[in-house]
């Protein structure tokens, strides 16, 4: 079991974290969330003004950055040039910036490099949009979560705390989760789909618990 390596591919607001989280919890695995890698590539783009459109400028940004994602029980810390760069990394327009990085060949090989080296003892849940393609096509287990978009966003906004933790409201959160969804799915380079051999969970009308318990189930037959 030290060796294992689950992958979770899914768009966002599917579950892919929590579910992530709880499994590793669950089999004593360590929980990789390679979305806070291109969040905090994006965050150095917007602090240093580098144009999210110029592949040059940002492939030159990327050779100067050091990212690093250490998992604790809550969820991953994300370490940007040595700094925290935790609770930043999830600010809405770090989002948006983070799908608008990712189209980038470039700023993907080197992201997947690094994705590697720390799955390459295995051990470890990683989850993302493209590790059960390209990441890790020969991981041992491969699991594609998918939920309607209205049931997606309506989780989003729940997670953000609803009405009493800002402006969001339900059609905006739907609106920037289309965008994303958009851009994740139609970009030339390791477009978000499932791998052929994934095993694929709607969890549009599931309860976290009963995912969970589908998944678990499925990765402990291989323990
Ligand atoms: O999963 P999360 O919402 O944190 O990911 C933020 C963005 O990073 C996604 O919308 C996607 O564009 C990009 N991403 C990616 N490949 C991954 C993980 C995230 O392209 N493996």
């Amino acid at each position: 079991s030290r060796r294992l390596i689950v992958a979770i591919d899914g768009p966002a607001g599917a579950g892919k974290s929590t579910v992530a989280r709880h499994l590793a919890a669950h089999f004593g695995l360590l929980n990789l969330e390679t979305g806070a890698m291109y969040r905090a590539f994006a965050l150095k783009a917007m602090r240093t003004h580098t144009s999210l459109d110029n592949a040059e400028a940002l492939g030159r940004l990327a050779a100067g950055t050091s990212i690093g994602l250490e998992p604790t029980p809550s969820g991953n810390r994300v370490v940007l040039d040595g700094e925290d760069v935790t609770g930043q990394v999830r600010e809405p327009e770090v989002t948006q910036a983070a799908s608008k990085v990712s189209i980038h060949p470039t700023i993907r090989t080197w992201m997947v490099d690094l994705q590697r080296a720390l799955g390459a003892a295995g051990g470890v849940v990683m989850e993302g949009r493209d590790i059960g393609t390209v990441v890790f096509p020969d991981a041992d287990l491969k699991f594609f979560l998918d939920a309607s978009p209205e049931a997606r966003s309506q989780r989003r906004y729940e997670q953000s705390g609803g009405a009493t933790a800002g402006e969001a409201t339900p059609e905006a959160v739907l609106k920037e989760l289309r965008e994303r969804d958009q851009r994740d799915r139609n970009r030339a380079e390791s477009p978000l789909r499932p791998a052929e051999d994934a095993i694929l969970i709607d969890s549009t009308s599931l309860t976290l618990d009963q995912v969970l318990a589908r998944i678990e189930s499925i990765v402990q037959e291989r323990v």
